[in-house]
């Protein structure tokens, strides 16, 4: 019984290699078997194609609700399931966050309009066939000033040059040393309240995915599955979680935040953006 006990192979770890096992044990974080990648990437184009869908529709004079409407349509048709519908506690009420302006993140959609000027960051979370895709971009609404304009070319190029970082052996701690630099050397702030996930087999999994300045030596390794999806604020860095909805979260200050998020996977050589839009399919 105790050398069962100790040294055979758990049911649900015997098909793990050694490093997967001390991912697991160590970190808590799932390195995914081929079978599984190729779920995450068919859920992934599917995010990417719905959230590309929502911001061709997002211009002036449309609701944040209408966007939310077609969101339910778009899953439905394709046989999947918003991932941020009923999800956390309060419950989240709808199927996409679109956060305007000010909203670092998690804003709910509504019947207020979107008008000229406004920069809008749609992130679509989707489970398809049990697996999960998550990603973001913002939408600029008719003529904006230059500081949103700012704010959201810099947050892509942050997504970007992170991006660029990943490959194994690297520690996750140089995701958030490739945005922090950018970001303040363009005059701008990086949220450090909220982070980047695993994700894949759950929504939210380990590990948490800085985007500000961290000492995170956990090394990339083949077959994690993450997001980075860096929030960038025009003044300072903190926000504040709205009491009357427990979920959308402001800007201390007031002033415009954007973010972008791509889903990852660590690969043998280097990376696959598993969110970037396929065209055609
Ligand atoms: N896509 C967001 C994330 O990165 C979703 C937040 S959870 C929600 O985790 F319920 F607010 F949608
Ligand atoms: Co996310």
């Amino acid at each position: 019984m105790k050398w069962k006990k100790c040294h055979y192979p758990h049911p649900a770890s015997s098909n793990l290699n050694s490093l997967a096992l001390h991912y697991l044990k160590a970190y808590n974080i799932i390195l995914k078997t081929p079978e599984q990648i190729a779920g995450i990437r068919k859920a992934c184009k599917l995010t990417a194609r719905i959230l590309d869908r929502l911001c061709s529709e997002a211009k002036e004079g449309v609701t944040t609700l209408e966007l939310d409407e077609l969101s339910r349509t778009l899953h439905k048709e394709a046989g999947a399931i918003p991932a941020c519908l009923g999800y956390g506690d309060p419950p989240y009420p709808k199927t996409i966050c679109t956060s305007l302006n000010e909203v670092i993140c998690h804003g709910i959609p509504d019947n207020r309009p979107l008008q000229n000027g406004d920069i809008v960051n749609i992130d679509v979370s989707t489970i398809l066939d049990g697996y999960f895709g998550d990603c973001s971009r913002m939408v600029l609404i008719g003529e904006v000033p230059p500081e949103k304009q700012l704010v959201c070319k810099v947050s892509l190029e942050c997504l970007h040059r992170s991006i660029a970082v990943c490959k194994p052996g690297v520690p996750l701690s140089a995701i958030g040393k490739a945005i922090e630099d950018y970001a303040t050397s363009m005059g701008l702030s990086v949220v450090n309240e909220f982070v980047g996930h695993g994700v894949g087999i759950e929504f939210h999994e380990p590990p948490e995915v800085a985007h500000h300045y961290n000492s995170n030596h956990i090394p990339m390794v083949e077959g994690m599955t993450f997001t980075i999806e860096p929030m960038i604020n025009v003044g300072v860095r903190s926000g504040v979680i709205d009491p009357r909805d427990g979920w959308t979260v402001r800007t201390k200050d007031g002033k415009p935040s954007a973010q972008w998020e791509h889903t990852i996977l660590i690969t043998a050589t280097g990376h696959e953006v598993l969110t970037h839009l396929v065209p055609g399919i």
